[in-house]
């Protein structure tokens, strides 16, 4: 039986979260003396001069909204890897406790475990990305605390079966994250809609890929009301700034603008899908279900260079496990995804 309290460090489970001086004072005042601000202005714009919202209370309504959760379920970060790095600090004991991550994945849940000193623990996705069950739970050791499962998976693109996910979510009793940053690209259900029934589930979403925001940071955790709350007890108190606040609830008004956007990169990626496959110097295209595209070609690292030499960055994953030879490139724009062709059809 999962249960969190047996999960969460115990300096978590004991510490109490900073009051800020706007946790302190709840009413309605006009002189505001009590969080050491400027308050002759700012120079970067009006109403900057004040802390932030710390618990993001306007937008955690909108997006429980929108995604049909209760914004008791909803964590902010500065960027989903903001949440990535809380979630390893709430359950893991620097030097003691695992996290199990399926590569080829998504870098940072590495880069954060090393970060926190989280014994890592890897199981290679199968041939075509997929995740090998028994595997996985044949790994899992009493210290592992936490599995990632990222579908769409960077940087392979494909959807990962639902049924893995619920088989791993039944079996294991710690926490499973489901990084859904492309999930807006595929043609699936988030696993949002499966956190009543399951507790240890935490699903990871960010504004930086179909809502366009890379630059403002902008992630978010949906989860049980209660890890949700020892993440919020946990979080930097001012993580999400006003201007990011402020931007967002905007954006979020703009749902069908968001639905243009996302069908145009989703044209523009089955164009790619098909036009790649007849050049000569492409061996396999892959399936994909975000906005980018695994490529294998007959010499990655030339065709990087070369690329590069048209002013054409892409990434170079060949030496990545699991993706000899491939590149990966992000759906562009019309113009810059024929560039991309005509480059790598006079190769
Ligand atoms: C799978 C996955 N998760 C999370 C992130 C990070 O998102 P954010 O910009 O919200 O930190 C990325 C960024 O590339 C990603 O590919």
């Amino acid at each position: 039986m999962f249960n969190l309290q047996d999960i969460i460090r115990p300096n978590v489970l004991k510490m109490k979260a900073y009051s800020s001086a706007r946790d302190e004072f709840k009413g309605s005042a006009s002189v505001f003396l009590d969080a050491n601000e400027n308050n002759l202005g700012s120079l970067a714009g009006e109403k900057y001069n004040r802390y932030p919202d710390p618990h993001q209370k306007k937008l955690k309504e909108r997006i429980a909204e929108i995604k049909g959760v209760q914004p008791e379920q909803i964590f902010l970060g500065n960027g989903s890897d903001e949440a990535i790095d809380l979630l390893f600090r709430m359950v893991c004991r620097p030097g003691q406790d695992s996290m199990l991550h399926l590569p080829p994945t998504y870098g940072m849940y590495e880069v954060s475990a090393n970060l926190n000193e989280v014994v890592m623990d890897a199981v290679q996705l199968t041939k075509d990305f997929q995740i090998p069950v028994e595997e996985v739970l044949l790994h899992v050791k009493p210290t592992t605390r936490i599995i990632f499962i990222c579908s769409p998976n960077n940087p392979t693109g494909n959807l990962i079966e639902q049924e893995s996910i619920e088989d791993i979510l039944r079996a294991f009793n710690g926490l499973v994250v489901v990084d859904e940053a492309y999930i807006d690209f595929a043609d699936a259900l988030s696993c949002t809609t499966r956190l009543k029934e399951f507790p240890n589930l935490v699903v990871l979403q960010t504004f930086s890929k179909a809502w366009g925001m890379a630059g403002l940071r902008l992630g978010l955790a949906f989860a049980s009301e209660e890890v949700i709350s020892v993440l919020d007890k946990i979080k930097p108190p001012y993580n999400i700034n006003e201007a990011t606040q402020e931007l967002a609830l905007q954006a979020l008004e703009r749902q069908e603008a968001l639905q243009d956007m996302i069908e145009e990169i989703v044209q523009e990626r089955e164009l790619l899908m098909h036009a790649l496959p007849t050049m000569a110097s492409v061996e396999h295209v892959y399936p994909s279900d975000a906005n980018f595209i695994l490529v294998k070609v007959k010499d990655a690292n030339r065709m990087y260079n070369y690329l590069l030499d048209k002013g054409i960055v892409v990434r170079n994953r060949s030496s990545l496990p699991g993706c000899e030879g491939c590149l990966r490139i992000s759906v562009g724009t019309l113009e810059e995804n024929q560039k991309l062709l005509q480059a790598i059809s006079e190769f």
